[in-house]
């Protein structure tokens, strides 16, 4: 396993993040030349053979990659792009670090993780034919499109509980939000199966695969005092049906008058398989306002007429698709540390998310949750995850052996969740 307190990385055998970089990793670098390759036809139709030129060269590139990869060859620096800047302060870093220039297996798992993906946008949008081109749109499109019945049966659901402030309703929209990460598409390209996200109704019977719950404090703390022009942020993070119950969410508190603005922060570059990208909220709104499901079409315009009045915002910042851990946003990107400490509450989706909120270090599973964000704290911070990397904080004495006890696989898995606060300071 991973030493103590240390950053996770490949080096260490029979970890998660060695699984990650020998077999997750390539297996989706396949899939995404496997997308090219289908995409030719229309290419072709729409530039002729100088269309079939673009993709042979890209995947001739990507190839290299995942070869360079899987072989632990020497990663080469990110050299196009508002965030170049960024990318070379972590490549020297491990230079001085190392003595050279970093190989796939001597570097921290966020940091290769993070940097494939970016990596692979590079390479595509080199060729001014593609440069458009989200390599996951199929796929976001069409988790989208499958889950609009399920989507159906939770907004009707929900609507029926009225927007009145009340903790049990609270409850029920948390909930959603948290159990609606489960449904991830970097998860599903490498599992046999996944599971759809949870219904509402079940909830009460989901509260044991809660390992740490803090939603009563953070109830406290949106009721307790109320500041005029409270503006909450939604740190997003996959499109599909986690988006939708973000902006569920999203949407309940305007109307029940717990906050007074949204701040929806989403990323520039198509990342991590399914993570929403401001092109995806927009589809997904044209999907729910023309939809012919009452309810969701109401529930796309009522989405639309929050932001033509300003009631919700889009933000986007190149510092989501860079590697770094959120304690050094302060120092990397203080606009965007100075932009989320505006808002009474930042609330932060998902797995990946929450990796870099710890700093992605193996840290004791009992830790508290403060420590390990380290100086992080724009804003009281609110992490929203099912565990689906081998590293978790926070969690009471007994929890971790309940959980292993129930699957081997807790940690990785999407089945267990965190809802944790840390109040500012
Ligand atoms: O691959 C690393 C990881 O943290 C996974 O464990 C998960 O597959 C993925 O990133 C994304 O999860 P999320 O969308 O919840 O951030
Ligand atoms: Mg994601």
């Amino acid at each position: 396993g991973y030493p103590v307190n240390k950053r996770l990385s490949g080096k260490y055998n029979g970890t998660f993040a060695a699984v990650t970089l020998k077999e997750r990793l390539p297996k989706v670098l396949t899939q995404i030349i496997d997308c090219l390759h289908s995409y030719n036809t229309t290419l072709v139709e729409k530039h002729g053979k100088e269309g079939t030129e673009a993709l042979k060269a890209s995947i001739a590139i990507l190839s290299e990659l995942k070869y360079r990869m899987q072989t632990n060859k020497e990663m080469q620096h990110i050299s196009t792009g508002p965030d170049i800047k960024e990318w070379n302060g972590v490549f020297e870093d491990y230079k001085s670090k190392l003595g050279h220039e970093p190989h796939w297996f001597e570097v921290s798992w966020l940091f290769f993780e993070c940097y494939m993906y970016r990596k692979v946008i590079e390479i595509i949008r080199t060729e001014s034919l593609l440069s458009q081109y989200d390599p996951f749109k199929d796929q976001k499109e069409e988790s989208l499109t499958k889950s609009m019945s399920q989507m159906e049966n939770v907004a009707i659901q929900l609507m029926k509980q009225g927007s009145k402030v009340d903790q049990e309703i609270f409850n029920k929209y948390l909930m959603l939000s948290l159990w609606g990460n489960k449904a991830d598409l970097s998860m599903a390209a490498t599992m046999d199966s996944y599971e759809m996200t949870h219904e509402p109704e079940q909830e009460s019977s989901l509260q044991k695969y809660i390992l740490a719950d803090d939603s009563e404090s953070v109830w406290i703390l949106l009721t307790n005092e109320r500041e005029e022009n409270r503006e909450i942020a939604i740190v997003l993070d996959n499109s599909g049906f986690e988006l939708f119950s973000d902006l569920m969410f999203a949407e309940w508190l305007l109307t029940s008058g717990l906050a007074d603005h949204i701040s929806l922060y989403c990323k520039t570059y198509p990342w991590f398989i399914s993570d929403a990208t401001r092109r995806d909220i927009d589809w997904t709104l044209e999907q729910f306002t023309s939809s012919s499901i009452k309810v969701l079409a109401d529930f796309g315009n009522q989405l639309s007429k929050r932001l033509a009045e300003g009631k919700m915002s889009i933000k986007e910042h190149h510092f989501w698709t860079t590697s770094y851990e959120y304690s050094a946003m302060k120092t990397v990107s203080p606009d965007l540390y100075s932009s989320l400490s505006t808002a009474k509450l930042a609330v932060f989706k998902g797995d990946l998310n929450y990796r870099k909120l710890v700093a992605d270090r193996n840290w004791v599973y009992t830790e508290r949750f403060a420590t390990a964000l380290q100086s992080f704290r724009p804003t009281n911070v609110l992490a929203l995850r099912t565990l689906k990397a081998d590293l978790v904080v926070g969690l009471p004495e007994d929890a971790a052996s309940r959980a292993a006890s129930c699957d081997p696989d807790w940690m990785i898995k999407g089945m267990f969740g965190v809802l944790q606060l840390a109040v500012a300071i």
